[in-house]
Order: C-alpha cells, then structure tokens, then sequence
C-alpha cells in the first residue's frame, strides 16, 4: 500500500486554514501595534543610479559618529582603515595605490584611540593607539556593560544599521531630530523618550481612545543631535539638521560601501549592451539590405 500523509482535499483544508490562520494573525498584530510615523522624504546624494557619495559629508558624518554615537554605539564591522578604501571618507584620489592601511589618514585616526591589548612578555592587559587594522574601538567591553549604563537598553552596533531598519538613512535621520513632547495623555516611562518615528506598542501608557494611540514609540536614547553638537572642520555650519544628514550619510556608506562601485559598473555594462544591440541591428540591416523580403 502506498504511503499517503492526506487525501488532497483533506490537504486543501488544511492549507485554507493555514492562509486563514496567517491572515488573522497578521491583522491581529497590525491592530495590536501603533505605527510609526512615515520618515521624512529627505534627499541623499547617494540615491538613484547615478548617485555618489559626497566625500566632505562623509568625513562629516565619521566626526559626528566618533564624537558623539561611539559614546555609546560600537560599529563593529570597520577597521579604521575602511575609512581610507576607495570611496571612503578618508580615500586620498591623489594616491590611488597607496593600500588603506598604509593611509595617513587611516594611521593618524587610529592613533588618536587608545585600545586595550595583552603585553605577550606579562600577559597584562594594557593600552595602546590603534592600527589602521583595529576595528572600531567599542565603547563597552560587553553587552552586560552596554545596557546596564543605558538603563537596561542595549545600543545597536551601528555597521548596518541602516540596512537593519525600514527607511534606512531617512529613519536614522528622522529618529535623531524626531523628538517631540509627549502627546497629551501618554505617560512615558522612566528613562525613554517620546519619538514619533520609533516603532513601538504604547497603547498601555495612553489615556486616551485605544482606537487613537499616536503614532511613534519610546525609545531608550535620549536625544543627541542638537545645533551645534560638533564643529565641522570644512566650513558647513553645525545646524542639527546638517548633523543628522551627515551621519545618516557615513552610516549608509558603512552598511554598503560598494554601493556606488556596483551602480557604475551596471551603468557601463547596460551602455556596452546598448552599443552593442546598435551594431547588430545596424549588421543585420547591412547583411539583409539587398536581398528582396
Ligand atoms: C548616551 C548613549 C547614546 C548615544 C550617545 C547615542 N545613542 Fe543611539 N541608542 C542608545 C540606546 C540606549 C539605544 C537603544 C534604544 C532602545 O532600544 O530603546 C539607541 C538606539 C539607536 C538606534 C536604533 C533605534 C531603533 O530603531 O531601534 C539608532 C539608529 C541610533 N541609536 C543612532 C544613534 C546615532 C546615529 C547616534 C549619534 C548621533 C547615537 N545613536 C548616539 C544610546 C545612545
């Protein structure tokens, strides 16, 4: 006798329950949960498939992180010198051979940190200035640390960060300048902060209609970007706005740094493709001209 798990139609019943199931569930949650609000339509110059990153934003944003997230943020996927690569914030176009880590500018960055490492002749842990071959210097030395200086919550590593969240750059921009009181009748929690951009549940904090919560969540990390925060060294001024555009800016170049490498290789595959479809269809005329058809 053959083996059979179930007859089909018993098999369709199932199926249809499974769909139905998932449908309800699916509507449960949206209903359960309050949005966020849209992030803003802001404009970046590395969007599009012409777009490029513009290099005095980067070394911007690398300031903004280094002065003021890596407080709390680590960014544990990039080497500082990552920063010196092709199309980096520090890449030097004037020396295109010079390998990254032989950058002066990655080698005078990474000085400027200390990192902790073993002396191999006594086993101690001591200091020392990073290489251009260090990762990013964490700012806790473990999670446990990380949240219990932040009140229980942890900080993200920041190296895709903006491909971890819906709306990428446009959400970490939103989010820095999204702060706003609290909407009449939300009681926010000890240690969190209103912001409309957050995802989040607050239907247990509202007084109001639990048809209406407002959009937004609580977030764990008070507000940061404020005019003037960091001084820029090329002249753009410290507006928050500009701060927030910068660091939403590096931290897309880190979370993909061979985004524009890739746009303009397909760019120059779909010209050589275009050239040559002319030229087949020019030879197909010239081969066809005189033959009557
Ligand atoms: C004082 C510490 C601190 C500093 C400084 C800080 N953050 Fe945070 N950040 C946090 C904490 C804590 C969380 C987790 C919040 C939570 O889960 O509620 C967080 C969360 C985030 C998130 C994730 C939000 C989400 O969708 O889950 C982003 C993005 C972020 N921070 C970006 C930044 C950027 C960019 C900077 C620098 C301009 C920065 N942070 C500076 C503490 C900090």
């Amino acid at each position: 006798m053959r083996f059979r798990l179930m007859t089909p139609n018993k098999m369709r019943t199932v199926l249809a329950a499974l769909t139905l199931g998932a449908v309800a569930m699916t509507a449960g949650s949206a209903l359960a949960k309050t949005s966020a609000r849209e992030p803003q339509d802001v404009h970046f110059s590395f969007e599009g498939p012409f777009g490029t990153f513009d290099q005095a934003e980067l070394q911007r944003g690398y300031k903004v992180y280094y002065e003021v997230c890596s407080a709390c943020h680590s960014m544990n996927l990039l080497s500082y010198r990552d920063l010196a690569m092709k199309g980096g914030p520090f890449y030097d176009p004037k020396h295109p051979n010079t390998p990254p880590a032989q950058s002066p500018y990655a080698k005078a960055i990474a000085a400027g940190v200390q990192v902790s490492d073993i002396d191999t002749s006594t086993g101690d842990v001591v200091q020392r200035p990073a290489t251009p071959a260090d990762h990013f210097k964490a700012p806790f030395p473990n999670e446990y640390a990380a949240k219990a200086a932040n009140g229980g919550a942890l900080p993200p590593d920041l190296s895709v960060i903006t491909r971890a969240r819906e709306g990428g750059p446009a959400y970490v921009y939103s989010l820095l300048l999204g702060y706003e009181d609290p909407p009449k009748g939300m009681t926010v929690p000890d240690g969190k902060y209103y912001n409309p951009y957050m995802p989040g549940d607050m239907g247990s904090y509202w007084a109001g209609s639990k048809t209406e919560v407002p959009e937004g969540g609580f977030i764990a990390m008070p507000r940061q970007i404020v005019d003037d925060r960091v001084s820029f060294d090329d002249g753009t001024k410290s507006t928050s706005a500009n701060e927030a555009h910068a660091v939403a800016t590096f931290l897309a170049w880190a979370a993909d740094p061979h985004q524009v490498e890739r746009k303009q290789t397909g760019l120059a595959v779909m010209i050589y493709l275009f050239v040559l479809t002319l030229i087949t269809y020019l030879s197909y005329r010239r081969i066809w001209a005189k033959i009557g058809h």
